[in-house]
Protein backbone atom coordinates (compact mmCIF):
# COMPACT_ATOMS: atom_id res chain seq x y z
CA UNK A 1 0.00 0.00 0.00
CA UNK A 2 2.93 2.35 0.67
CA UNK A 3 1.83 4.93 3.83
CA UNK A 4 4.85 6.83 4.16
CA UNK A 5 3.06 10.35 5.07
CA UNK A 6 0.88 12.19 6.49
CA UNK A 7 -0.58 12.88 3.61
CA UNK A 8 -1.57 8.59 3.16
CA UNK A 9 -2.88 8.51 6.88
CA UNK A 10 -5.75 11.66 6.23
CA UNK A 11 -6.80 9.97 2.73
CA UNK A 12 -7.96 7.12 5.15
CA UNK A 13 -10.51 9.18 7.16
CA UNK A 14 -13.23 10.91 5.71
CA UNK A 15 -15.24 13.48 7.42
CA UNK A 16 -17.96 10.58 8.15
CA UNK A 17 -16.45 7.26 6.51
CA UNK A 18 -12.87 5.19 7.71
CA UNK A 19 -11.43 3.31 4.93
CA UNK A 20 -11.36 -0.42 5.37
CA UNK A 21 -7.81 -0.84 5.10
CA UNK A 22 -7.94 1.49 8.74
CA UNK A 23 -9.44 -2.31 10.16
CA UNK A 24 -7.75 -4.85 8.28
CA UNK A 25 -4.23 -3.71 6.58
CA UNK A 26 -1.05 -4.85 8.41
CA UNK A 27 0.56 -1.59 7.33
CA UNK A 28 -1.88 0.43 9.30
CA UNK A 29 -1.43 -1.98 12.24
CA UNK A 30 2.72 -1.29 12.09
CA UNK A 31 2.01 2.33 11.97
CA UNK A 32 -0.38 2.47 14.77
CA UNK A 33 2.04 0.70 16.96
CA UNK A 34 4.76 2.56 16.02
CA UNK A 35 2.87 6.01 15.94
CA UNK A 36 -0.67 5.70 17.79
CA UNK A 37 0.61 3.70 20.73
CA UNK A 38 3.76 5.51 20.85
CA UNK A 39 2.35 9.37 20.94
CA UNK A 40 -1.05 8.68 23.09
CA UNK A 41 -1.23 8.10 26.81
CA UNK A 42 -1.98 4.06 27.24
CA UNK A 43 -3.38 2.68 29.77
CA UNK A 44 -0.90 0.21 31.92
CA UNK A 45 -2.61 -0.99 34.94
CA UNK A 46 -3.60 0.31 38.45
CA UNK A 47 -0.97 0.61 41.37
CA UNK A 48 -3.34 -1.48 43.61
CA UNK A 49 -1.67 -4.29 41.39
CA UNK A 50 1.69 -3.38 42.89
CA UNK A 51 1.02 -2.28 46.47
CA UNK A 52 4.27 -3.61 47.79
CA UNK A 53 8.08 -2.78 46.82
CA UNK A 54 9.25 -4.85 44.26
CA UNK A 55 6.06 -6.01 42.85
CA UNK A 56 5.79 -6.10 39.10
CA UNK A 57 3.02 -6.77 36.28
CA UNK A 58 3.96 -7.43 32.88
CA UNK A 59 1.93 -6.35 30.39
CA UNK A 60 2.03 -4.68 26.74
CA UNK A 61 1.94 -0.82 25.82
CA UNK A 62 0.77 -1.08 21.63
CA UNK A 63 3.37 -4.29 20.94
CA UNK A 64 5.93 -3.35 23.01
CA UNK A 65 6.11 -5.10 26.40
CA UNK A 66 6.87 -3.36 29.56
CA UNK A 67 6.47 -4.24 33.58
CA UNK A 68 4.81 -1.78 35.56
CA UNK A 69 6.91 -2.20 39.19
CA UNK A 70 6.74 -0.82 42.47
CA UNK A 71 10.09 0.69 43.40
CA UNK A 72 12.32 0.91 46.15
CA UNK A 73 10.96 4.76 46.97
CA UNK A 74 7.19 3.84 46.41
CA UNK A 75 6.82 5.05 43.32
CA UNK A 76 5.39 2.89 39.95
CA UNK A 77 7.57 2.60 37.49
CA UNK A 78 6.97 1.09 34.03
CA UNK A 79 10.21 -0.17 32.34
CA UNK A 80 10.48 -2.22 28.80
CA UNK A 81 10.89 -5.46 29.68
CA UNK A 82 14.13 -6.06 27.94
CA UNK A 83 17.22 -6.90 28.87
CA UNK A 84 19.63 -4.20 27.73
CA UNK A 85 22.20 -7.25 27.26
CA UNK A 86 21.21 -9.10 24.60
CA UNK A 87 17.14 -8.50 24.99
CA UNK A 88 15.90 -11.88 26.68
CA UNK A 89 12.48 -10.46 28.58
CA UNK A 90 13.66 -9.93 32.02
CA UNK A 91 10.05 -11.08 33.37
CA UNK A 92 7.75 -13.45 32.14
CA UNK A 93 5.13 -13.78 34.94
CA UNK A 94 2.50 -12.11 35.09
CA UNK A 95 2.81 -10.94 38.28
CA UNK A 96 5.12 -11.39 41.06
CA UNK A 97 7.48 -9.76 43.40
CA UNK A 98 11.24 -9.52 42.46
CA UNK A 99 12.35 -8.44 45.46
CA UNK A 100 15.27 -5.26 45.49
CA UNK A 101 16.21 -5.96 41.92
CA UNK A 102 15.22 -7.70 38.57
CA UNK A 103 18.25 -10.73 37.40
CA UNK A 104 18.26 -11.26 33.77
CA UNK A 105 17.46 -15.13 33.51
CA UNK A 106 20.53 -15.64 30.62
CA UNK A 107 23.49 -14.04 32.10
CA UNK A 108 22.45 -12.37 35.40
CA UNK A 109 22.68 -9.08 34.91
CA UNK A 110 20.73 -7.13 37.95
CA UNK A 111 18.88 -3.59 37.84
CA UNK A 112 17.27 -2.15 40.42
CA UNK A 113 13.45 -1.95 40.18
CA UNK A 114 13.73 1.63 38.50
CA UNK A 115 15.69 0.23 35.85
CA UNK A 116 19.66 1.13 36.61
CA UNK A 117 22.05 -1.37 36.22
CA UNK A 118 22.88 -2.90 39.33
CA UNK A 119 25.63 -5.72 38.50
CA UNK A 120 27.23 -7.52 35.70
CA UNK A 121 29.39 -10.60 36.57
CA UNK A 122 32.63 -11.53 36.11
CA UNK A 123 32.84 -7.45 35.21
CA UNK A 124 36.48 -6.51 34.89
CA UNK A 125 35.53 -8.32 31.32
CA UNK A 126 34.21 -4.87 30.37
CA UNK A 127 37.35 -2.97 31.81
CA UNK A 128 38.72 -1.02 29.26
CA UNK A 129 35.91 -1.75 26.30
CA UNK A 130 34.30 1.24 26.90
CA UNK A 131 30.37 -0.05 28.00
CA UNK A 132 29.62 2.74 30.61
CA UNK A 133 29.25 5.19 27.39
CA UNK A 134 26.72 2.79 25.92
CA UNK A 135 22.73 2.47 26.34
CA UNK A 136 23.29 -0.95 27.97
CA UNK A 137 25.15 0.40 30.50
CA UNK A 138 22.15 2.44 31.50
CA UNK A 139 19.89 -0.20 32.49
CA UNK A 140 16.49 -1.07 31.57
CA UNK A 141 14.98 1.28 29.63
CA UNK A 142 12.09 3.40 30.83
CA UNK A 143 9.48 4.37 29.27
CA UNK A 144 9.16 8.19 27.86
CA UNK A 145 6.66 9.44 30.29
CA UNK A 146 4.55 7.63 33.57
CA UNK A 147 1.33 9.19 35.36
CA UNK A 148 -0.25 7.62 37.72
CA UNK A 149 -4.04 9.35 38.30
CA UNK A 150 -6.28 8.21 41.45
CA UNK A 151 -4.58 4.99 40.56
CA UNK A 152 -4.89 4.22 37.24
CA UNK A 153 -1.49 3.99 35.60
CA UNK A 154 -0.74 5.23 32.02
CA UNK A 155 2.50 5.54 30.12
CA UNK A 156 3.38 7.55 27.25
CA UNK A 157 6.42 5.37 24.93
CA UNK A 158 7.54 8.91 22.98
CA UNK A 159 9.80 10.47 25.23
CA UNK A 160 8.21 13.89 24.08
CA UNK A 161 5.02 14.63 23.20
CA UNK A 162 1.12 15.97 24.42
CA UNK A 163 1.33 16.39 28.32
CA UNK A 164 -0.62 14.34 30.33
CA UNK A 165 -3.08 16.86 31.20
CA UNK A 166 -3.70 18.16 28.03
CA UNK A 167 -4.57 14.67 26.51
CA UNK A 168 -6.90 13.89 29.10
CA UNK A 169 -8.66 17.59 29.88
CA UNK A 170 -11.80 16.60 31.51
CA UNK A 171 -12.86 13.50 30.41
CA UNK A 172 -10.59 12.54 33.68
CA UNK A 173 -14.11 13.51 35.48
CA UNK A 174 -15.10 9.72 34.80
CA UNK A 175 -12.31 8.17 36.51
CA UNK A 176 -12.92 10.71 39.09
CA UNK A 177 -16.77 9.77 39.58
CA UNK A 178 -15.31 5.77 39.93
CA UNK A 179 -12.96 6.53 42.66
CA UNK A 180 -15.15 9.05 44.41
CA UNK A 181 -18.10 6.63 44.56
CA UNK A 182 -15.30 4.95 47.48
CA UNK A 183 -16.07 6.38 50.87
CA UNK A 184 -12.41 6.38 51.16
CA UNK A 185 -11.53 7.93 47.69
CA UNK A 186 -9.53 4.85 46.54
CA UNK A 187 -9.71 1.48 44.60
CA UNK A 188 -8.02 -1.80 44.82
CA UNK A 189 -8.07 -4.35 41.87
CA UNK A 190 -10.34 -7.40 42.45
CA UNK A 191 -8.06 -10.32 41.54
CA UNK A 192 -6.96 -11.03 37.82
CA UNK A 193 -9.31 -9.72 35.11
CA UNK A 194 -11.54 -12.05 32.51
CA UNK A 195 -9.14 -12.52 29.49
CA UNK A 196 -10.15 -13.55 25.96
CA UNK A 197 -9.44 -13.27 22.41
CA UNK A 198 -11.21 -11.74 19.46
CA UNK A 199 -10.72 -12.01 15.95
CA UNK A 200 -11.31 -8.82 15.18
CA UNK A 201 -9.56 -5.13 14.88
CA UNK A 202 -9.17 -3.31 18.61
CA UNK A 203 -10.77 -0.22 17.26
CA UNK A 204 -14.03 -2.38 16.28
CA UNK A 205 -14.08 -2.97 20.49
CA UNK A 206 -13.58 0.52 21.25
CA UNK A 207 -16.26 1.56 19.07
CA UNK A 208 -18.79 -0.03 19.80
CA UNK A 209 -18.55 0.98 23.27
CA UNK A 210 -20.74 4.17 22.88
CA UNK A 211 -22.63 2.56 19.89
CA UNK A 212 -25.89 2.57 20.98
CA UNK A 213 -28.04 1.49 18.17
CA UNK A 214 -27.00 -2.04 18.72
CA UNK A 215 -28.32 -3.28 21.94
CA UNK A 216 -32.05 -3.99 21.55
CA UNK A 217 -30.88 -5.49 18.16
CA UNK A 218 -27.84 -7.49 18.35
CA UNK A 219 -28.92 -8.31 22.04
CA UNK A 220 -32.04 -9.62 21.54
CA UNK A 221 -31.34 -12.87 21.58
CA UNK A 222 -30.06 -12.81 24.53
CA UNK A 223 -31.22 -9.99 26.78
CA UNK A 224 -34.75 -9.89 25.11
CA UNK A 225 -35.16 -13.47 25.80
CA UNK A 226 -34.25 -13.14 29.89
CA UNK A 227 -36.76 -10.03 29.56
CA UNK A 228 -39.28 -12.28 28.13
CA UNK A 229 -39.07 -15.33 30.66
CA UNK A 230 -39.03 -13.08 33.58
CA UNK A 231 -42.42 -11.28 32.15
CA UNK A 232 -43.66 -14.42 31.98
CA UNK A 233 -43.09 -15.30 35.16
CA UNK A 234 -46.07 -13.06 36.29
CA UNK A 235 -44.09 -12.20 39.85
CA UNK A 236 -46.61 -10.44 42.40
CA UNK A 237 -46.18 -6.82 42.62
CA UNK A 238 -43.87 -5.34 44.68
CA UNK A 239 -41.71 -8.57 43.99
CA UNK A 240 -37.68 -7.18 43.90
CA UNK A 241 -36.18 -7.41 40.42
CA UNK A 242 -33.18 -9.87 41.01
CA UNK A 243 -29.49 -8.35 40.07
CA UNK A 244 -29.56 -9.83 37.13
CA UNK A 245 -32.52 -9.05 36.15
CA UNK A 246 -31.43 -5.36 36.61
CA UNK A 247 -28.61 -5.77 34.82
CA UNK A 248 -29.02 -7.09 32.19
CA UNK A 249 -32.96 -5.77 31.78
CA UNK A 250 -31.62 -2.43 29.95
CA UNK A 251 -30.02 -3.74 27.39
CA UNK A 252 -33.81 -3.70 25.95
CA UNK A 253 -34.56 -0.39 26.41
CA UNK A 254 -35.92 1.29 23.32
CA UNK A 255 -33.92 4.09 21.39
CA UNK A 256 -35.90 6.61 22.57
CA UNK A 257 -33.92 5.38 25.81
CA UNK A 258 -30.85 5.94 24.40
CA UNK A 259 -31.84 9.01 22.23
CA UNK A 260 -32.38 10.86 25.40
CA UNK A 261 -29.44 9.57 27.43
CA UNK A 262 -26.90 11.81 25.60
CA UNK A 263 -23.20 11.70 24.90
CA UNK A 264 -20.68 13.43 25.45
CA UNK A 265 -17.48 14.38 23.42
CA UNK A 266 -14.16 16.10 24.67
CA UNK A 267 -11.02 16.32 22.75
CA UNK A 268 -8.35 13.88 21.41
CA UNK A 269 -10.87 11.21 21.00
CA UNK A 270 -12.16 10.51 24.56
CA UNK A 271 -16.31 10.38 25.26
CA UNK A 272 -19.04 9.13 26.66
CA UNK A 273 -22.60 7.90 26.72
CA UNK A 274 -25.01 8.78 29.76
CA UNK A 275 -24.95 11.78 30.02
CA UNK A 276 -28.25 12.09 31.80
CA UNK A 277 -28.95 8.59 32.82
CA UNK A 278 -27.63 5.19 31.63
CA UNK A 279 -28.12 1.05 31.97
CA UNK A 280 -26.83 1.64 35.41
CA UNK A 281 -29.40 4.14 36.93
CA UNK A 282 -31.91 1.78 38.08
CA UNK A 283 -29.90 -0.33 40.07
CA UNK A 284 -31.50 -1.26 43.98
CA UNK A 285 -29.26 0.53 46.53
CA UNK A 286 -27.13 -1.51 48.74
CA UNK A 287 -27.87 -1.25 52.71
CA UNK A 288 -25.21 1.08 54.43
CA UNK A 289 -23.47 2.57 51.28
CA UNK A 290 -25.67 5.52 50.99
CA UNK A 291 -24.83 6.14 55.16
CA UNK A 292 -20.74 5.20 54.55
CA UNK A 293 -20.93 7.79 51.71
CA UNK A 294 -22.76 10.34 53.63
CA UNK A 295 -20.33 10.38 56.91
CA UNK A 296 -17.69 10.46 54.10
CA UNK A 297 -18.47 13.42 52.05
CA UNK A 298 -21.54 15.07 53.39
CA UNK A 299 -25.11 14.22 51.47
CA UNK A 300 -24.69 16.66 49.28
CA UNK A 301 -21.89 15.74 47.81
CA UNK A 302 -22.38 11.72 47.85
CA UNK A 303 -26.15 12.46 46.39
CA UNK A 304 -24.10 14.36 43.54
CA UNK A 305 -21.30 11.57 43.06
CA UNK A 306 -23.86 8.59 42.85
CA UNK A 307 -26.35 10.64 40.85
CA UNK A 308 -23.57 10.54 38.00
CA UNK A 309 -24.26 7.79 36.42
CA UNK A 310 -22.16 7.56 33.22
CA UNK A 311 -22.31 4.44 31.38
CA UNK A 312 -19.42 3.96 28.98
CA UNK A 313 -16.87 5.80 28.95
CA UNK A 314 -14.05 5.77 26.15
CA UNK A 315 -10.61 6.66 27.28
CA UNK A 316 -8.46 6.80 23.50
CA UNK A 317 -7.43 4.99 22.38
CA UNK A 318 -8.28 2.10 23.77
CA UNK A 319 -9.82 1.64 26.96
CA UNK A 320 -13.53 1.91 28.65
CA UNK A 321 -14.61 2.51 32.05
CA UNK A 322 -17.69 2.28 33.97
CA UNK A 323 -18.05 4.49 36.73
CA UNK A 324 -20.91 3.37 38.17
CA UNK A 325 -19.81 -0.01 38.63
CA UNK A 326 -16.11 0.70 38.83
CA UNK A 327 -14.84 -2.00 35.65
CA UNK A 328 -11.97 -1.25 32.96
CA UNK A 329 -12.25 -3.25 29.45
CA UNK A 330 -8.85 -3.24 27.78
CA UNK A 331 -8.60 -3.93 24.32
CA UNK A 332 -5.31 -4.70 23.60
CA UNK A 333 -4.07 -5.48 20.30
CA UNK A 334 -2.16 -7.93 18.92
CA UNK A 335 -2.88 -7.96 14.81
CA UNK A 336 -4.94 -6.35 12.68
CA UNK A 337 -7.66 -8.81 13.23
CA UNK A 338 -6.53 -10.02 16.51
CA UNK A 339 -7.43 -8.29 19.86
CA UNK A 340 -6.68 -9.63 23.54
CA UNK A 341 -9.55 -8.30 26.05
CA UNK A 342 -8.93 -7.81 29.41
CA UNK A 343 -12.00 -6.95 31.67
CA UNK A 344 -10.90 -5.82 34.93
CA UNK A 345 -13.43 -4.68 38.12
CA UNK A 346 -12.44 -3.07 41.31
CA UNK A 347 -13.44 -2.55 44.88
CA UNK A 348 -14.08 0.75 46.49
CA UNK A 349 -12.34 1.42 49.45
CA UNK A 350 -14.75 1.15 52.35
CA UNK A 351 -17.99 0.53 50.79
CA UNK A 352 -19.86 -3.03 50.94
CA UNK A 353 -19.14 -5.70 49.83
CA UNK A 354 -22.19 -6.29 48.08
CA UNK A 355 -21.09 -3.66 45.66
CA UNK A 356 -18.04 -5.73 44.25
CA UNK A 357 -20.33 -8.66 44.02
CA UNK A 358 -22.70 -7.00 42.18
CA UNK A 359 -19.69 -5.13 39.66
CA UNK A 360 -18.66 -9.04 39.16
CA UNK A 361 -22.09 -10.66 38.64
CA UNK A 362 -21.99 -7.87 35.82
CA UNK A 363 -18.98 -8.87 34.00
CA UNK A 364 -19.62 -12.49 34.23
CA UNK A 365 -22.85 -11.67 32.67
CA UNK A 366 -21.67 -9.10 30.08
CA UNK A 367 -18.49 -9.49 29.72
CA UNK A 368 -16.73 -13.14 30.35
CA UNK A 369 -15.99 -15.64 27.31
CA UNK A 370 -19.07 -17.20 29.03
CA UNK A 371 -21.35 -14.64 29.06
CA UNK A 372 -24.76 -14.43 27.18
CA UNK A 373 -24.36 -11.13 26.26
CA UNK A 374 -20.68 -10.53 25.38
CA UNK A 375 -21.09 -13.14 22.82
CA UNK A 376 -23.59 -11.42 20.43
CA UNK A 377 -21.15 -8.52 20.40
CA UNK A 378 -18.22 -11.29 19.01
CA UNK A 379 -20.14 -12.06 16.54
CA UNK A 380 -20.69 -9.06 14.94
CA UNK A 381 -17.03 -7.90 15.09
CA UNK A 382 -16.12 -11.36 13.56
CA UNK A 383 -18.38 -11.17 10.73
CA UNK A 384 -17.37 -7.79 10.17
CA UNK A 385 -14.24 -8.50 10.12
CA UNK A 386 -14.62 -10.73 7.59
CA UNK A 387 -17.15 -8.44 5.56
CA UNK A 388 -14.81 -5.42 5.20
CA UNK A 389 -12.44 -8.17 3.47
CA UNK A 390 -14.81 -8.15 0.25
CA UNK A 391 -14.51 -6.11 -2.40
CA UNK A 392 -18.04 -4.73 -2.42
CA UNK A 393 -17.52 -1.18 -0.83
CA UNK A 394 -13.95 0.03 0.30
CA UNK A 395 -15.39 2.08 3.07
CA UNK A 396 -17.27 1.96 6.70
CA UNK A 397 -20.00 4.74 7.33
CA UNK A 398 -20.07 6.66 10.86
CA UNK A 399 -22.68 9.54 9.88
CA UNK A 400 -25.73 9.29 11.92
CA UNK A 401 -26.26 12.45 13.30
CA UNK A 402 -23.56 14.16 11.53
CA UNK A 403 -23.20 17.81 10.94
CA UNK A 404 -20.62 19.91 8.57
CA UNK A 405 -18.27 21.18 10.35
CA UNK A 406 -17.59 19.40 13.41
CA UNK A 407 -15.47 20.89 15.95
CA UNK A 408 -13.63 18.27 17.70
CA UNK A 409 -11.70 20.87 20.01
CA UNK A 410 -14.57 21.69 21.87
CA UNK A 411 -16.45 19.41 24.20
CA UNK A 412 -19.91 18.62 22.79
CA UNK A 413 -23.45 17.08 24.21
CA UNK A 414 -25.45 15.62 21.73
CA UNK A 415 -28.40 13.02 21.11
CA UNK A 416 -27.07 10.00 22.28
CA UNK A 417 -27.43 7.88 19.01
CA UNK A 418 -24.85 10.10 17.47
CA UNK A 419 -22.04 8.19 16.14
CA UNK A 420 -19.92 11.67 16.67
CA UNK A 421 -17.74 9.54 19.74
CA UNK A 422 -16.95 7.66 17.10
CA UNK A 423 -15.80 9.96 14.39
CA UNK A 424 -13.84 11.75 17.39
CA UNK A 425 -11.47 8.92 17.71
CA UNK A 426 -10.89 8.81 14.33
CA UNK A 427 -10.47 12.42 14.19
CA UNK A 428 -7.97 11.62 17.37
CA UNK A 429 -6.24 8.12 14.95
CA UNK A 430 -5.25 10.89 12.47
CA UNK A 431 -3.89 13.45 14.91
CA UNK A 432 -1.68 10.91 16.64
CA UNK A 433 -1.23 8.62 14.18
CA UNK A 434 0.50 11.84 11.96
CA UNK A 435 2.33 13.55 14.62
CA UNK A 436 5.57 12.11 14.11
CA UNK A 437 4.88 12.04 10.35
CA UNK A 438 6.43 13.50 7.50
CA UNK A 439 4.62 15.56 5.46
CA UNK A 440 5.03 15.35 1.64
CA UNK A 441 5.87 18.97 0.60
CA UNK A 442 5.76 18.40 -3.05
CA UNK A 443 2.00 16.54 -2.89
CA UNK A 444 0.91 19.68 -0.64
CA UNK A 445 2.75 22.26 -3.16
CA UNK A 446 0.19 20.68 -5.74
CA UNK A 447 -2.86 20.99 -3.48
S1 LIG B 1 20.67 -11.24 27.99
FE1 LIG B 1 20.28 -10.48 29.93
S2 LIG B 1 22.11 -10.76 30.99
FE2 LIG B 1 22.55 -11.43 29.00
FE1 LIG C 1 -23.15 -5.00 22.86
Amino acid sequence: MGLSTRQDIEALVTPFQVHRDVYTSAEVYRLEMKHLFANTWVFVGHDSQVPNKGDYYTTQVGDQPVIMVRHSDGEVKVLYNRCPHKGTKIAIDRTGNTGKFFRCPYHAWSFKTDGCLLAIPLKKGYDGTGLSETESAKGMKAVGAVEVYRGFVFARLAPEGIGFAEFFGDSLSSIDNMVDRSPAGRLEVAGQPLRYMHRCNWKMLVENQTDTCHPMVAHESSAGTAVRIWEEMDAPEGTPKPAAMQIIAPFMSPYEFFEEMGIRTWPNGHGHTGVHHSIHSAYSEIPGYMDAMTAAYGEERATAILGENRHNTVYFPNIMIKGPIQQLRNFIPLGPDKTLVESWIYRLVDAPDELVARTAMYNRMINAPTSIVGHDDLEMYERAQEGLMSDGLEWVNVQRLYREGEDFDTTAEENGTTERQMRNQFHAWVKFMTASMPRDAAREAAE
